[in-house]
């Protein structure tokens, strides 16, 4: 490809040497986030959507100098805890540009972001249950507030991420009409909002345009845009129409990316006339993925019956997402075993690559043919920008691993490697036992 800003980034786009050296300066297990990709998805997201707001849903990857940069091509921030508002604060965005999705919101998140909604009233809250608006109102809040609706229609990569149709999510589709208008005398309804679930792929459009459908029929029901014919209510004064994110990204190497043109008309064609109001997506995983890796070093190759087994120094630990929803990762031998020839010059062997962890689930994947392993080499695994170092872990007492950002082809240290010593931190404060200092 050889646009400006091609449509995907597979792993083996990656300059290998570059990954190579890296690794050897900062030790692996390495994320590294190229912050100028991240810059491109964003303007290609603004490109299809022209006339939408577009944000971005943080939970995808927090890191300050990825929330910088997006917030730097203009995008705002969906922050779904008070932890997230907090890091989307400190990282600029504020007023009109956040807005903070609540599910069963714990007492604390509502106690910050009502605080902070003091401070800062163009903040909206998007919250979901009678019992959250109930809760918000007990604090004294009366601000700016958005309903979540449950379309009663789901997509996405895996049932756990399929939120669309779980009831968890929103207010019954067919209720949401009237609680909206409750809600409308306690606080500034503003929008209404829902989310089919996360990883939609071309396949599942359909769905898509049936969420996007459902929710402009509502926000014109809403507005009195189309008369019910009963006791007219009072239209309601919104601003916008929620239609979530979850558009999917390719993992498979073979895998055709989503035609975001094709997915904005589709939008734009089911949501119907507006009426003057915002369309509005919140996407992750597209502003992050592809431009994320995670290169962890061969510590073991093991024949076997079964096969060959290449032990690597990254877990499910670092890369949850394999072990929790079979999640496929694109795998690259990079090379960098001694005596060893470049990985293009050797035959393609089909492994499993197991990380560290005492589970027969920390796989990266069985029969994948990468390029003969050995001992020392450097595996890339892709498209790990979303969804990956956010959800890292210390299981097993494994300190989590650094992460490089990549911006004008210079590289930052934008999260340290935790250390030993890190492991125990609020266990030393809480009892006040020593542990060495490693
Ligand atoms: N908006 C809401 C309300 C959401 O709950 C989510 C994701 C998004 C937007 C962004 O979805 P995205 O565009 O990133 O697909 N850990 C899982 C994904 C969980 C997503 C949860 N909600 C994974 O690794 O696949």
């Amino acid at each position: 490809d050889t646009g400006a800003n091609p449509v995907v980034r597979r792993v083996s786009d990656w300059d290998a040497d570059r990954l190579a050296a890296l690794a050897d300066e900062h030790g692996t297990p390495l994320y590294v986030q190229d912050l100028d990709r991240t810059r491109q998805n964003c303007e290609r997201l603004l490109s299809a959507f022209p006339d939408a707001d577009v944000r971005y849903a943080v939970k995808a990857h927090t890191g300050r100098a990825v929330l910088e940069t997006v917030r730097e091509a203009g995008l705002d921030a969906e922050c779904a805890s008070a932890g997230e508002v907090d890091r989307a604060l400190a990282a600029g965005f504020g007023g009109d540009r956040l807005h903070y999705t609540a599910v069963n919101p714990p007492a604390r998140d509502l106690d910050y972001v009502v605080d902070v909604v003091e401070r800062e009233p163009a903040i909206t809250v998007t919250a979901g249950a009678v019992d959250t608006l109930d809760r918000l109102a007990e604090r004294g809040y009366d601000g700016r507030l958005c309903l979540r609706v449950n379309p009663g229609v789901g997509a996405g990569h895996h049932a756990k991420v399929t939120t669309g149709s779980a009831p968890k999510f929103g207010v019954p589709y067919d209720r949401a009409a009237s609680v909206a208008r409750e809600a409308a005398e306690r606080f500034d309804v503003v929008g209404v909002h829902a989310h089919a679930g996360s990883g939609i792929d071309p396949d599942q459009l359909d769905s898509h345009r049936e969420l996007v459908a459902r929710m402009g029929d509502l926000a014109r029901e809403l507005i009195g845009a189309e008369p019910d014919g009963n006791d007219e209510p009072d239209p309601l004064d919104l601003e916008y129409v929620d239609v979530g994110g979850g558009f999917g990204v390719p993992y498979r190497e073979d895998a055709e990316p989503l035609d975001l043109d094709a997915v904005a008309e589709a939008t734009r064609d089911a949501v119907g006339d507006l009426s003057g109001l915002a369309l509005a997506i919140e996407p992750g995983r597209y502003v992050v993925a592809d431009a994320g890796v995670l290169v962890t070093r061969v510590n073991t190759v093991k024949p076997t019956p079964e096969g060959t087994v290449v032990g690597v120094d990254a877990g499910m630990t670092d890369l949850l997402r394999p072990a929790m929803y079979d999640a496929y990762h694109p795998i690259r031998n990079l090379g960098g075993a001694v005596d060893e020839p470049d990985p293009a010059d050797r035959e393609p062997e089909p492994v499993t690559v197991a990380g560290p962890i005492c589970e027969t689930g920390d796989s990266f994947g069985t029969d994948r043919a990468l390029a003969r392993p050995a001992r020392g080499d450097l595996l890339a695994v892709g498209v790990a920008g979303a969804y990956g170092y956010e959800m890292a872990n210390q299981y097993n007492s494994r300190p989590r691993p650094a992460e490089v950002a990549l911006a004008d082809g210079k590289a930052t240290v934008v999260r340290r490697r935790e250390r030993l010593v890190d492991l125990t931190t609020v266990e030393r404060e809480a009892t006040g036992a020593e542990v060495a200092d490693r």
